[in-house]
């Protein structure tokens, strides 16, 4: 009989874009005893849950669950339920990630219509203005902060814009929930979704997703229930069918709110997970934000000493996430497979126009921490000095240590 080893990941420390290593305490938690999904015990969870997520997106938005999936699945799951066929979508792309909600917007049937910025920038709120003018969407669908360009887009401005023509605002929080304040309500979002791996320290698997009445009133517009499970009397919506059984937002009300009606099987581990990740989030509170600011300031401080150039416009920066330029004729494969075989540090590389060009180094969540960022630039340092590129000796560290020390 074919025998096979266990499990024995090697021991990492991953500084890329996400994942990133997971909260012991989150770790111990999806190690409890299953429930079933109506025990009392586990809805008492789920909706502790929700309260936290409210939280946690700074909104009174009854709506906000999970999602079992990656972070994918919740913007999928928002665009399928939000989007009707035929309805024009505004996509601003600054990166990899406002190109996905494009593609599946257009899966969705929208009829889309995009711009672009260069990656490494943000749009303007003119901008946004001038293209909403133009075509009139029915949504406007943005990342907030694009992982692959390491910027984060204001969207208080673009919120505002679109409330005051009753346009229906959607952005990605993957990389931004739980490293950077997100102010849903105030800055007038009517859906968020997110994902647990990067400043949330979870592992990937639950997108964390919110949204406001005017969403639900969309959704439910075009509820319907499955055969199987339809209560007696029930009339379903006169909207469009959504597309997705897995994704309909409409089932998945019904599922998480009071009427508890059956849909999926809950993810039972993957809850436990979220409700831990976001649980040690929101005890750290506004010193989680400013964790971040300081790791990122640090870092960079230990990269310009080094003299590499950091990617992209600096005041738009997430605190999450640099991007820094790749010095030329260093072998940039070479450098990473050196960090991670010899050092057991992983940092990411880049997608599209930007591969090859710059690395992207992670400071997210649990992983985010001055021992941390110290350890990737030395190590930093050492490979670089293997592939032929000298910076000063000691310049690095000694910046990040000089950067922490001001506080
Ligand atoms: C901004 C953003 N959106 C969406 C995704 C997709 O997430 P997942 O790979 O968890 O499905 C990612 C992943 O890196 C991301 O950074």
């Amino acid at each position: 009989m074919t025998t096979f080893p266990d499990l024995n990941p090697p021991p990492r420390l991953l500084m890329g874009p996400g994942p990133v290593g997971v909260d012991p305490r989150v770790l111990r938690a999806m190690s409890m005893p299953m429930l079933g999904q109506f025990d009392p015990a586990f809805t008492a969870y789920m909706n502790e849950t929700m309260e936290m997520l409210r939280l946690i997106y700074r909104t009174k938005n009854q709506w906000s669950f999970l999602i079992d999936g990656t972070a994918r699945a919740g913007v999928e799951t928002m665009l399928v339920s939000m989007i009707a066929p035929g309805d024009k979508v505004l996509v601003p792309i600054f990166g990899r990630f406002g190109h996905l909600l494009t593609e599946i917007a257009s899966r969705c049937g929208a009829e889309v219509v995009s711009i672009e910025r260069e990656w490494g920038t943000v749009f303007t709120p003119d901008e946004i203005e001038d293209a909403i003018r133009k075509h009139s969407p029915r949504i406007v669908a943005v990342v907030h902060g694009d992982t692959s360009t390491t910027m984060a887009q204001p969207l208080a401005e673009i919120g505002a814009l679109c409330r005051s023509r009753d346009i229906l605002l959607y952005s990605d929080a993957t990389a931004t929930l739980g490293g950077m304040a997100i102010e849903t309500d105030a800055w007038q979002v009517d859906a968020m979704s997110s994902g647990l791996q990067k400043c949330l320290s979870g592992p990937p698997g639950s997108s964390p997703i919110t949204f406001n009445d005017r969403v639900a009133a969309v959704v439910t517009g075009r509820k319907h229930l499955e055969a199987g499970i339809k209560p007696p009397g029930f009339v379903d919506g006169n909207g469009p069918r959504i597309a997705s059984n897995y994704f309909d937002l409409a089932m998945l009300m019904d599922y998480w709110g009071p009427s508890r009606l059956n849909h999926h099987t809950e993810a039972t581990s993957m809850l436990y997970a979220a409700r831990e990740s976001v649980r040690i989030a929101l005890e750290e509170g506004d010193a989680r934000f400013a964790r971040h600011v300081r790791a990122s300031e640090a870092l960079c401080a230990g990269l310009q000493a080094m003299g590499l150039a950091l990617f992209g416009d600096q005041a738009h920066k997430m605190p999450n996430v640099t991007g820094v330029t790749i010095p030329k004729g260093v072998d940039a494969d070479g450098v990473r497979t050196m960090m991670l075989e010899d050092f057991g540090i992983e940092i990411g590389t880049s997608f599209g126009p930007l591969h090859g060009k710059i690395w992207r180094i992670g400071t997210m969540g649990y992983v985010c921490r001055k021992e941390n960022v110290l350890i990737c630039l030395a190590a930093l340092d050492a490979c670089l000095r293997r592939f032929g590129y000298k910076a000063p000796p000691g310049a690095g560290v000694d910046a990040t240590l000089a950067a922490y020390d001001r506080g």
